[in-house]
């Protein structure tokens, strides 16, 4: 999604906007642009595509001031062309703008009636004309976004910067993050605090509804309504956090290479591995164990956590499990009773349809229960209880070590609620901790199948379809594995619970189609295994992924196996993931796709 950055600096702040803009990419973003005031005047330097294009406009014609905001725009309303890229300018002002203004038409409509022309296809611009429209009444430029803010509806972030007004940035929020960054006789602003590491850790987050007047030795903050309040500093950690690829070619080999760590280093925070029991860092609401459901809302990839979560909160904690995307959830007529929980999963902590649902289930009078990597997220400060997944910042538009560690940290909740519930006794939990313990060594053991699958990867990159099968847990992996495969390489591919093969996609088997079939051995691999039968009897071609020796068991000639160590089999999903993970990227990899920023799509999803 959109990220904003603005710099009141001593020098000139372009390149710095630059670097402040690069460390927000992970956001994804399709054109990029900086306004500052030269000698006290606007000017614009704007560019379709990556930041590279943009350095190239300023390095052609470079920009010095020591005043500037920047932004890197996510299309939403308009196709993704210079003339569409933030900053949005008039002769007063210019605006950067993250998420959406719901009611751009009525007030651009309000706004050509009085004589205004708009320039782009973009809802951003009604933002520049309504401000600089109260500047050319009269007002002053902090009376003129006082006016305009009560009139936007939708969820947004924004910063402003004036024409002539060399000591002044206005940023405002609601619903989208923005947070403001104290230097010494410099002052910031930016999406995230990871974007201001570089300059400072002292950071004040604007909650909804605030607007701030950001001037370098002051800042002052006033709601909507105009009343002045105070917000507190905080010191962020986000310096400490590293943001480069070591020696990997992409983010996204790095963060899948990292997962034994970060997966090991989230179990070590809920179990208490020598006592091979769960050890919750919280305590966990106290009518747990009168409850007979959970709700679990999540989008995408998260999402797909949830559904394997669904299966062990099931199993060992005998809790039924109402489980939906949260952009059907939050507008689906949930009965929801008060006291009840509900469980949110997130790896940004702003996903909008699932912050939407939180506030929903609160609202209900249910508790909130946030599993999250982004610990300053606005899901992290709504929520109830935050379960922190500890995978590091995920850089990579698609999700990977974010995603096992949210299995961690769900098969822990699920064990954690079982002993509270009274339905996991205490040897059960041991074994299932035993289970847990060898996961980061199976998924150390599971990369080293990489050079294997990057083979067998070529073969895949020829494909116009993928198939993805798979039963109990493995069914939300065969979904997942085929979300990251289309999500990267763009070739079309449909995860299905393997059972429902017969009851449509059978029709679709032939000798060009691959079919990957994820079969740990549990308790329904040979119910899997017949469907293989069934696949290969039309001339599928199957890769399997499972343990050494499983073809010949179920009988059946395979494309490839993807041979994987012996295991438990309650955990198998998080070690299978990786595979399933690294046949998407290198196959991607090797059609040339740009891994790291896939087109279309943004790392934190800030719009519904
Ligand atoms: C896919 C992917 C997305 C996210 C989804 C939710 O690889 O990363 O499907 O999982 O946009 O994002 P978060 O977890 O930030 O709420």
């Amino acid at each position: 999604m959109c990220g904003i950055v603005g710099i009141l600096g001593e020098g000139p702040v372009a390149p710095q906007i630059v670097d402040a803009l690069r460390r927000l990419e992970y956001r994804g973003y399709d054109s990029a642009g900086i306004a500052t005031l030269e000698g006290g005047r606007l000017a614009r330097r704007r560019a379709q595509g990556k930041l590279r294009n943009l350095e190239l406009k300023l390095d052609e014609s470079p920009l010095r001031g020591a005043i500037g905001i920047g932004h890197t725009r996510w299309a939403t309303h308009g196709r993704p062309t210079e003339n569409n890229a933030h900053p949005h300018a008039n002769r007063r002002l210019a605006v950067v703008h993250n998420g959406i203004i719901e009611n751009f038409r009525e007030l651009r409509d309000e706004l050509k009636a009085k004589g205004h022309g708009f320039a782009t296809e973009t809802d951003t611009e009604v933002v520049a004309h309504l401000v600089g429209d109260a500047i050319e009444a009269g007002r002053r430029p902090a009376e003129a976004v006082a006016s305009a803010l009560p009139r936007l509806k939708g969820a947004f972030a924004l910063a402003f910067l004036f024409n002539g007004e060399k000591d002044l940035l206005i940023g405002a929020c609601q619903g989208a993050p923005l947070a403001i960054g104290h230097g010494e006789g410099e002052m910031y602003l930016g999406s995230d605090a990871l974007a201001l590491a570089p300059f400072t850790d002292a950071i004040t987050y604007l909650e909804d509804g605030d607007w701030a007047l950001v001037r370098r030795r002051s800042v002052e903050f006033r709601r909507v309504s105009g009343e002045l309040i105070k917000r507190q500093k905080q010191r962020s950690q986000a310096g400490a956090l590293l943001v480069d690829r070591g020696n990997h070619r992409h983010f996204m080999a790095k963060e899948m290479h990292e997962q034994p760590e970060v997966v090991g280093r989230t179990l070590a925070h809920y179990l208490d591995m020598a006592a091979g029991e769960v050890r919750l860092p919280f305590a966990l609401p106290k009518n747990i164990g009168k409850l007979s459901r959970l709700t679990l809302v999540a989008c995408g990839t998260a999402y797909y956590a949830g559904l394997i979560g669904k299966y062990w909160f099931e199993r060992f904690a005998q809790l039924a499990v109402d489980i939906d995307v949260a952009s059907e959830f939050r507008y689906r007529d949930v009965p929801m009773q008060a006291g009840g929980l509900t469980i949110a999963v997130s790896q940004s902590g702003e996903t909008a349809d699932t912050l939407a649902c939180l506030r929903h289930a609160r609202r209900h009078g249910q508790r909130v229960l946030s599993i999250l990597n982004v610990a300053t997220s606005t899901m992290a400060r709504e929520s109830d209880i935050v379960a922190p997944t500890l995978a590091g910042p995920e850089i990579g538009v698609a999700s990977t070590k974010a995603f096992t560690c949210q299995l961690a940290v769900l098969a822990c909740l699920a064990m954690a609620m079982g002993r509270a519930r009274g339905v996991l006794d205490p040897q059960r939990e041991a074994e299932l901790v035993s289970q847990l313990i060898a996961v980061p060594g199976l998924m150390a053991e599971a990369l080293k199948r990489e050079h294997a699958i990057e083979l067998l990867a070529r073969d895949l990159a020829k494909s116009r379809d993928v198939l993805y099968l798979g039963r109990g847990t493995s069914f939300p992996l065969a979904l997942e594995g085929a979300l990251k495969l289309k999500e990267l390489s763009y070739i079309h591919a449909e995860g299905y619970a393997a059972g429902e093969l017969k009851h449509g996609p059978i029709a679709l088997i032939d000798e060009a189609l691959p079919v990957i079939v994820i079969a740990p051995s549990d308790p329904v691999r040979e119910k899997t295994a017949s469907n293989m039968q069934e696949v290969a009897a039309r001339g599928g071609r199957i890769i399997l992924i499972g343990e050494a020796g499983a073809a010949q068991e179920a009988q059946v000639e395979t494309m490839a196996t993807i041979a994987m160590p012996d295991m438990g089999a309650e955990f198998a999903a998080i070690p299978y993931a990786v595979p399933a993970q690294l046949i998407a990227y290198h196959t991607a990899v090797f059609m040339g796709k740009d891994v790291d920023q896939p087109r279309n799509l943004a790392k934190s999803v800030t719009v519904e």
